[in-house]
């Protein structure tokens, strides 16, 4: 299939990366289109383990080149870094394309989401990416492509300087200094400064194999998340248009990705968590701490009310479910099925966040398993209270499951013909 989009199915850290790193095996391209480096996608194969917050997770891959499409606010310093960390690793310089139309963060970005207490008051990443995106929407930003003309980008970040100055008593950064950087980045990278639209929709027409590579998740979308606990980006399918510029064609293939319980980092409602024992084993099992921040995710059992609302939303024609190891050991598995609210039984997942809040889950418990399951490479080793979880799901959600995660290794993973 040419296109296959691998959109987050729950609050990110779904471990898209593992998911995008395999369907990209054989692709052409792949495609970064929102968010920035708040993202963070793990690979971990043969040479080792290795968290990106830009660079596409596709683009590891040989014969894969990375497209960073002008969805994706980028951190010129986070970029580079991420490339000294990949070649230290004695891996390939991946192929990159960047998008000139791309918005920048600059260090006053990272300052303002801390003065303005968005980072206390969401729990942001403090990756400066809400600001960015702020100054976009107001026509002020500055855009990869305003590299090219040093004099102009010097003046507007003289200006910049002086604006926050005036609001905020500090600007965290010297335009001379900033724009000799930024300068310096702009001559390394010209040659791969792009129409990135073009780069793709051109790749597309000619039948080439694309992976678009969401980051976050569909309840952290801007607008159809969890309202105002989200991130500033178009999360779902719907943001390759936003953010790449192309059309899919009618039928791509769209893989939701979804860990077999759910996590989440910073505030807003999670009818699921459990902040007992059983979040705390997951946590420690799972390693469920952020990629980007460090922070303790929030850990709780697996939400089909929630699903089944990123289901209406992405038409995901499959769905990689990630992590199961995680829930190996466990007698039963506690399901989310429907929601209590003012005493009525939910099925649809509310689409104000004050009535999210004061949803009770309705649990299913499912029969867990004993057996070690990272071993396993197909369907049929699986134990058979595992695949009944995973039937579980699908039934619930009316679509195949069709990559099951066994483990964090890249061979962790049961391809289900
Ligand atoms: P921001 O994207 O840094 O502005 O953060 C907004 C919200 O999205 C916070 O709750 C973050 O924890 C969450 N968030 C942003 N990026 C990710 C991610 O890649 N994984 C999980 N949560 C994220």
């Amino acid at each position: 299939m040419p296109e296959t989009a691998v959109i987050g199915a729950q609050w990110g850290d779904e471990a898209k990366g593992k998911i995008v790193h395999f369907l990209a095996r054989e692709a052409d391209l792949a495609v970064r289109f929102n968010g920035g480096p708040n993202a963070g996608h793990t690979v971990q194969d043969a040479r080792g383990t290795i968290q990106l917050h830009l660079v596409p997770a596709g683009a590891l891959q040989p014969g894969c080149q990375g497209v960073i499409a002008h969805g994706v606010a980028v951190d010129p310093r986070v970029l580079e870094q991420e490339l000294d960390s990949i070649l230290s690793q004695g891996r390939p310089c991946p192929v990159l394309y960047l998008s000139h139309r791309a918005p920048l963060i600059l260090p006053h970005h990272r300052l303002v989401e801390e003065l303005e207490g968005t980072a206390e008051r969401i729990g942001t990443t403090r990756r400066g990416v809400g600001p960015a995106y702020q100054e976009r929407v107001a026509r002020r930003g500055l855009r990869v492509g305003d590299l090219a003309q040093p004099e102009a980008v010097l003046e507007r970040l003289r200006e910049l300087r002086l604006a926050l100055e005036k609001g905020y008593g500090r600007a965290g950064f010297d335009p001379e200094a900033l724009c000799q950087e930024l300068s310096d980045f702009y001559r390394r990278w010209q040659e791969r400064i792009v129409d990135t639209r073009a780069l793709v929709a051109g790749a597309l027409a000619q039948g080439r194999s694309v992976v678009f590579e969401g980051a976050q998740g569909t309840l952290l979308d801007l607008d159809l998340g969890t309202y105002p606990y989200v991130t500033s980006s178009t999360t779902t399918v719907h943001g390759i248009g936003w953010g790449v510029g192309v059309r899919l064609s009618g039928s791509p293939r769209v893989v939701g990705v979804a860990k077999a319980y759910t996590t989440r980092v910073g505030e807003g409602p999670f009818p699921t968590e459990d902040p007992g024992a059983g979040g705390e084993l997951l946590r420690a099992r799972g390693r469920e701490y952020g990629t980007t921040t460090g922070r303790p995710r929030r850990c709780g059992w697996l939400d089909l009310v929630a699903l089944r609302y990123a289901q209406e939303v992405n038409q995901f024609t499959e769905l990689a479910v990630t992590k199961l190891d995680v829930l190996s050991g466990l007698e039963e598995i506690p399901v989310c099925t429907a929601y209590e609210l003012s005493g009525r039984r939910v099925e649809d997942f509310p689409g104000r966040v004050s009535e999210l809040a004061a949803a009770r889950p309705l649990y299913e418990p499912l029969p867990g398993w004993n057996e070690d399951i990272r071993p396993a490479r197909t369907w049929e080793e699986l134990p058979e209270n595992a695949r009944r979880y995973l039937l579980f799901i699908e039934e619930q959600l009316g679509v195949p499951v069709t990559l099951i995660g066994v483990g964090p290794g890249e061979e962790e993973l049961i391809v289900r013909r």
